[in-house]
C-alpha cells in the first residue's frame, strides 16, 4: 500500500507519540506556561500607552468600557506618585512573567530529557536486537548517525519547540493588540515584511547548497584526518608526510572559501534584516506623527510608543521562524529515521512458544541435516550440509579460507537461520529454544578476542555475575592467565584499554578461555582462536583449551595440525560442501582435499 507523504508524517508521529505520551501532563503545563508567559510580555508593551495619554498627555482614557480619571487638574506630585504606581506594575508584571519563564525553562528541559532518555535507551537496546546479518560495515555508520546525530536533531527540534510556541504566541498575539490600537499605524508597521521576507528568502535558497557543501568538505577533513591517525606508520615509513599534508590543506582550503561565501552572504541578509526592522521602526515614528498632525486614526504619542515596543515583538518571531523552521526540518527527518531504525524487526526471533534449553545432558549431541544457506539470494554458501556430532566428541573444520568454515558455526550460534534444512541439539531444532538460553549454554572464542571497556574482572564476571572471586581464580589458573594478571599493576582491577590495546593477543585469547569456564557452556566453539597467536604461545594455550573442552561438544576451526589431530572427527569443507569427513587417519590415507591441505603448507 502506498501512504501519502501526510499519512506517512502521522504515521511517524503516531509512533513519536508513544514516546512523548508519558510525560503529557508535564509537558501540557509547559506548553500552557510558556503561552503565558509570552502573553504577559506583551502587556507592559500596551501600558505604556496608557501611561503617556494618560499621565503625560491628560487624556481621557477608558479601559474595558471603563473611564479612567481624567489627570488634567492633578499636581506634579501627584502624577509623581500615579508613575509610581505605574512603574510599581509593571514590575510585578515582569516579575510573575519571569518567575513563569523559570519553571517553564527548568520544566521544559524536564520533560524533553525524559523523552530522549527513553529514545536513547530504545535506541541501544534495538541495536542489541537486531540480527548479525543488519551489522555490514556500510550500515554501521548509518547506525551511529541514527544513534548519536538523529538524537541530537531530535533534541534540538524538541528544545525549541517551546521557543517556537512562545514565538508564534507574540507573532498572532501582538498584531491583535496593534489592531485593537490603532490599525493605520497597523499597516505602516507591515512596511518593511516585503524586505525581511527578501532576506529569508534569499538566506534560504542562497545558503542552502553552501551548508550542503561546507558539510562534504567536513566529512572529507574528517575522513583525512582519521586516515592519517589510522595510517601514521605507512606515512611516515613511505614518507608520504609532505603529501598528506598537502591534500589536507587543499580540502581545508576550499571548507574555508565556502565558510567565507556563507559569512558573507549571512551578514548581509542579516544587516537587511535589522535594516529593516529599524526602518519599520522609524516609519511608525514618523508616519505615526504625519497621521497625528493630520489627525488621521485617531494616533496619539502613547500609541506611537506602544507601537514601537510591540512592533518588535512581531518582527522578531519572524526572523526566529527561518531557525526554528530548518531545526524543524532536520528534526523531523531524523526522527523519521530513528522511529525507521527502531521499526527494523530483527531477522531471528523467538517463537511464541519457545523453550528453555535445560541442561539436560552433560553434552549434547549436534545435528546438521540438509543445511543451505546463502548470505544473498542468488548464491549458496553451504549447501547439502549434513553431519552428525555425538555427545562430547571433539569435531574438526577444516578448509581453504572462503569455504564456508566460519558460517557453518554461525549458524549454531543462530547468528543467522539456516535457508533450508536444520540445525538439532539433542534431537530438537535450534529455532525452537529461545535465543537467551541457546547462547547460555554455547560458548564461542573468536580469532580477534573483543574486551569490552572495564577491567579485567569486569570482562570476566559479565558472563556470569554469579561466579565468585574462587571461581574466578581456578577459572583463570586453568586459563593459564592467573599469574599473568597478578603481574598487572592492579591485578583485576586493572583496566584494560581501548579493545583491550593493553592486553597481548595471547593474553586476551587466554582471557577470552577463562571467559568460557566462567560460563560452563554445553558446547564450545573455536574459530581460528589461537591463529593470531604463535606457535609456543599456543602450546602454553593448548593447556588452557583442552580443559575448556573437557567435557563438551566442541567445534574446532584451526590451521594448525596439532590443534586438529586429536579431534574425533574431521569435516572437510570445500566450496560450501562437504568433501570429507573422518579421522586424521582415516582422511590422511584417502585421496582428497586433505591430503593435498596436508601436504600443501595451507596448514
Ligand atoms: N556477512 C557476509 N555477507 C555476505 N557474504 C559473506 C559474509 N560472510 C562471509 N561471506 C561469504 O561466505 C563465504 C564463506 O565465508 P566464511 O564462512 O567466512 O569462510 P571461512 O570461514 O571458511 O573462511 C565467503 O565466500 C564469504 O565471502
Ligand atoms: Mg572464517
Amino acid at each position: 500500500m502506498r501512504h501519502n507523504p501526510l499519512q506517512k508524517q502521522r504515521k511517524y508521529l503516531k509512533e513519536f507519540w508513544t514516546f512523548v505520551k508519558p510525560y503529557k501532563k508535564p509537558l501540557r503545563i509547559v506548553y500552557v506556561l510558556f503561552f503565558l508567559n509570552s502573553a504577559l510580555n506583551l502587556l507592559p508593551a500596551l501600558s505604556v500607552r496608557y501611561y503617556i495619554d494618560m499621565v503625560l498627555s491628560n487624556r481621557q482614557m477608558s479601559l474595558f468600557g471603563l473611564q479612567l480619571p481624567l489627570l488634567s487638574d492633578y499636581t506634579v506630585n501627584e502624577k509623581l506618585f500615579f508613575s509610581g504606581c505605574f512603574a510599581a506594575g509593571i514590575v510585578i508584571v515582569i516579575l510573575i512573567a519571569n518567575s513563569i519563564g523559570v519553571t517553564m525553562h527548568r520544566r521544559a528541559t524536564r520533560s524533553v530529557e525524559n523523552v530522549l532518555f527513553d529514545i536513547k535507551i530504545r535506541i541501544h537496546n534495538h541495536i542489541n536486537k537486531l540480527s548479525l546479518s543488519y551489522f555490514h560495515s556500510e550500515r554501521v555508520g548509518r547506525i551511529m548517525t541514527t544513534a548519536v546525530g538523529d538524537v541530537l536533531n531530535l533534541s534540538m527540534m524538541l528544545r525549541n519547540s517551546f521557543g517556537l510556541t512562545y514565538e508564534a504566541v507574540q507573532f498572532f498575539l501582538a498584531p491583535v493588540l496593534m489592531l485593537f490600537l490603532s490599525p493605520a499605524l497597523f499597516i505602516v508597521t507591515l512596511l518593511p515584511l516585503p524586505l525581511i521576507c527578501y532576506s529569508f528568502y534569499s538566506i534560504r535558497i542562497k545558503l542552502k547548497p553552501m551548508y550542503r557543501q561546507q558539510r562534504e568538505h567536513q566529512s572529507q577533513i574528517n575522513a583525512q584526518m582519521q586516515e592519517v591517525i589510522s595510517g601514521i606508520r605507512e606515512i611516515k615509513a613511505f614518507n608520504m608526510e609532505g603529501r598528506s599534508g598537502r591534500s589536507y590543506e587543499d580540502i581545508n582550503r576550499r571548507f574555508y572559501d565556502v565558510q567565507n561565501q556563507i559569512m558573507r552572504t549571512f551578514s548581509f541578509n542579516h544587516q537587511l534584516q535589522y535594516g529593516s526592522k529599524d526602518f519599520g521602526l522609524v516609519m511608525i515614528a514618523v508616519l505615526g506623527g504625519v497621521f497625528m498632525l493630520y489627525d488621521i486614526g485617531n494616533v496619539t504619542i502613547g500609541k506611537i510608543s506602544a507601537f514601537l515596543l510591540l512592533a518588535n515583538h512581531f518582527y522578531m518571531p519572524i526572523s526566529m521562524f527561518l531557525r526554528y523552521f530548518d531545526i524543524m526540518q532536520n528534526g523531523m527527518v531524523s526522527l523519521e529515521r530513528i522511529i525507521d531504525f527502531i521499526g527494523i524487526s530483527p531477522d531471528i526471533k523467538d517463537k511464541s512458544d519457545a523453550v528453555v534449553m535445560h541442561r539436560d545432558s552433560t553434552s549434547p549431541r549436534v545435528s546438521y541435516k540438509n543445511v543451505c544457506f546463502s548470505y544473498t539470494d542468488n548464491h549458496n554458501v553451504l549447501e547439502d550440509i549434513n553431519f552428525d556430532v555425538q555427545a562430547g566428541q571433539k569435531v574438526a573444520i577444516v578448509g581453504l579460507t572462503g569455504s564456508g568454515k566460519s558460517t557453518l558455526i554461525s549458524l549454531l550460534l543462530r547468528f543467522y537461520d539456516v535457508g533450508s534444512g536444520s540445525i538439532t541439539i539433542d534431537g530438537r531444532d535450534i529455532r525452537d529454544f529461545t535465543q537467551t538460553s541457546l547462547h547460555q549454554n554455547i560458548s564461542a572464542v573468536f580469532q580477534e578476542t573483543f574486551l569490552f571497556h572495564g577491567t579485567i574482572r569486569d570482562n570476566l564476571v559479565f558472563v556470569n555475575p554469579d561466579r565468585s572471586d574462587e571461581d574466578i581464580k581456578r577459572a583463570c589458573i586453568a586459563a593459564n592467565i592467573y599469574d599473568t594478571i597478578l603481574e598487572l599493576p592492579r591485578g583485576f582491577d586493572t583496566h584494560v584499554g581501548e579493545r583491550g590495546v593493553m592486553l597481548s593477543g595471547g593474553q586476551k585469547q587466554r582471557l577470552a578461555i577463562a571467559r568460557v569456564l566462567l560460563k560452563d557452556p554445553l558446547i564450545v566453539v573455536l574459530d581460528e582462536a589461537t591463529s593470531s597467536v604463535d606457535t609456543i604461545t599456543e602450546k602454553y594455550i593448548q593447556q588452557g583449551i583442552e580443559k575448556m573442552l573437557e567435557g563438551r561438544t566442541a567445534f574446532i576451526i584451526a590451521h594448525r595440525l596439532s590443534t586438529i589431530r586429536k579431534c574425533d572427527k574431521i569435516i572437510v569443507l570445500d566450496n560450501g560442501r562437504i568433501a570429507q569427513i573422518g579421522t586424521h587417519e582415516q582422511l590422511l590415507t584417502k585421496a582428497g582435499v586433505y591430503q593435498k591441505l596436508y601436504q600443501s603448507t595451507a596448514f
